[in-house]
């Protein structure tokens, strides 16, 4: 049996830490507020000059470096991102020129904080179709860029960072199991970043209604969230005839806490095998699973044959899982 089996991981955090206690003095919230309905202690934000390319690079050459293969050997680069340092060249184009990877063809995944496991069932296609053999998928952003500083009801929850998995054809039983991506566009009002885009161009107006920052409606995205989630969740466990005692750890996206801590409670699953980042990174979107992954895999808690599950939802509205067999 042909499967995409994850042979490194990567990832990298800006050095610079935005805490609750700052928050509270740039906007009216606090330090309690932020942790009873978030979970989130702090974040990392990006530094001038600093981008999504600096941090995407750096976790693709970690994955590299962990899987014992150079940036030649790959054949294709996906990102999932929905902050690329520009609309055009693509963060897979930047990052393919860093990298020298002069054989892999490269592009962006735009599914928001799902485009991680979008990125990832795209490298499971191919690499199961035989069109490529050694894929790196990265999940990437700089999200601090574009959220709106006075606005308390989203600036408390993003951070900045970047993770990368080098994928690699595999004839056994080890690796990607399955992968369950979904989207409802007509509730993409719930989400969304309005300005730069064709319907939107930048100009003195756009830029005045603050359209260029990330919109949310937060308790009726979290009602979805969870629904979307315990769907996507029960049909990876159906798909591949798994009970949810089965799974070894669950790595979720991390948006909130209490939305990772209701699909513990719907898997039965105690929170020791949940992976969390969300107290020190915030809502990283794309980057929050591979930031997760890279970070359970260095300190001991994957380990060969572990049965892993991911999760992720996002703006779009998109939604994702995958199991894979370590
Ligand atoms: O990653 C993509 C997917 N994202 C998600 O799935 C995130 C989903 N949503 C959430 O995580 C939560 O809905 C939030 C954390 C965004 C908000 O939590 P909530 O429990 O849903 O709060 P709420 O929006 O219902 O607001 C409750 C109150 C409001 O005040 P009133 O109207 O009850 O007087 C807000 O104005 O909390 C107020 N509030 C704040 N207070 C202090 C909102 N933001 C803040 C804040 N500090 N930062």
């Amino acid at each position: 049996m042909i499967h995409a089996r994850i042979i490194g991981t990567g990832s990298s955090a800006p050095k610079k830490v935005l805490t609750n206690h700052d928050l509270e003095r740039m906007v009216e919230t606090s330090d309690a507020w932020i942790m009873e309905r978030t979970g989130i202690k702090e974040r990392r934000v990006v530094e001038r000059g600093q981008t999504t390319s600096d941090l995407a690079y750096e976790a693709a050459h970690r994955a590299i470096k962990a899987a014992g293969i150079t940036a030649q050997d790959l054949d294709l680069i996906v990102v999932g991102t929905l902050t690329p340092d520009t609309a055009m060249p693509s963060l897979g184009c930047v990052l393919q020129a860093r990298l020298h990877a002069k054989k892999a063809a490269a592009f962006d995944v735009y599914a928001a904080c799902s485009g991680f496991l979008y990125g990832l069932s795209i490298a499971d296609a191919f690499i199961r179709s035989g069109m490529h053999e050694t894929i790196l998928v990265v999940g990437a952003e700089s999200l601090s860029r574009f959220t709106d500083w006075e606005d308390r009801t989203t600036c408390v929850l993003f951070g900045d960072g970047a993770g990368a998995i080098v994928v690699q054809r595999h004839a056994g039983k080890r690796g990607i199991l399955s992968t369950h991506i979904h989207s409802d566009g007509s509730l993409g009002d719930l989400l969304h970043l309005p300005g730069g885009g064709a319907s939107h161009p930048p100009t003195h107006d756009t830029v005045a209604k603050r359209m260029h920052f990330i919109k949310m409606k937060g308790n009726e995205t979290f009602k979805v969230a969870v629904r979307a989630l315990e769907d996507v969740v029960q049909e990876t466990l159906d798909h591949n005839k798994v009970k949810p005692e089965d799974i070894d750890l669950l790595v979720p996206h991390q948006a909130n806490l209490r939305i990772i801590q209701a699909m513990a409670k719907r898997l039965n699953m105690s929170m020791d095998k949940v992976v969390l980042t969300i107290h020190k990174y915030g809502n990283t979107s794309a980057a929050s699973i591979p930031m997760a992954l890279d970070e359970a895999v260095r300190d001991g808690r994957i380990r060969e044959n572990s049965l892993i599950l991911l999760e992720a939802f996002g703006g779009g509205l998109t939604w994702a899982s995958a199991l894979i067999r370590w």
